[in-house]
């Protein structure tokens, strides 16, 4: 399920972390992938050791939480640490698959997040910059994302994508990985439809007879599927 999820950042946010972002040092984002995506990958991350990452990762991860949309269609159990990257003169990503098992922390605090769901927050305005499309293909072909400021995509990470080259201006992002509570994708899609029918149904006809026992199957239904 690709998902565009608008204004998860507010605009203060926004231009505080478009700020901070302006004056960070960045380094080779090649540092962060295997020997495959180091191939195809020309762009700059903000250091993994950088407190300024740390700081702007915990801002993305609050206005995640405030997020009903997030929680619904993500059903998140693990996020990783959000990472900031920039492309441009003509930077990009070509295709590839993100990994599936990606390391959290150091030393003793070290564990593994399985990646279910990839995330793209958008930093810069689609004006600003010239490509720099996230091109994310399924079986259903190929899909161009090129969201406004503030915007999130999630998208399954089993997906095969790349970004394209940035020739004018620069794009600013925000990326993370969830592991979800639901691994399948097929069956995150079935509870985000239900939940929103009964949403919907709940606007629409607030003592609808059957919103109780709906809401019990969509609770059912992910008691089944959740791993926490
Ligand atoms: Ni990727």
């Amino acid at each position: 399920m690709l998902l565009h999820i608008p204004n998860v950042l507010t605009a203060q946010e926004l231009a505080d972390i478009r700020q901070s972002l302006d004056a960070a040092d960045w380094t080779d984002g090649r540092q962060t992938v295997g020997h495959r995506g180091a191939q195809v990958k020309r762009n700059e991350q903000l250091p993994d050791s950088s407190p300024l990452k740390a700081t702007l990762g915990r801002a993305v991860l609050a206005a995640l939480e405030r997020n009903p949309q997030f929680f619904a269609a993500a059903l998140p159990l693990r996020i990783l640490p959000p990472r900031f990257n920039r492309y441009q003169g003509g930077g990009e990503y070509g295709f590839h698959v993100d990994g599936s098992v990606m390391a959290v922390g150091h030393g003793e605090q070290r564990s593994h997040l399985r990646s279910d769901i990839s995330c793209t927050l958008f930093l810069c305005e689609p004006d600003e910059y010239d490509g720099g499309e996230l091109v994310i293909s399924d079986t259903y072909g190929e899909h161009e994302v090129k969201l406004p400021a503030g915007d999130l995509v999630v998208y399954p990470s089993s997906s095969l994508h790349k970004v394209q080259p940035v020739t004018r201006g620069a794009r600013l992002a925000s990326f993370f990985w969830v592991q979800s509570m639901v691994r399948d994708d097929a069956h995150r899609r079935l509870l985000w439809e239900l939940d929103l029918s009964i949403q919907q149904l709940t606007g629409d006809v607030p003592q609808h007879p059957s919103l109780v026992s709906l809401t019990g199957i969509y609770h059912n239904l992910l008691r089944q599927w959740a791993e926490t």
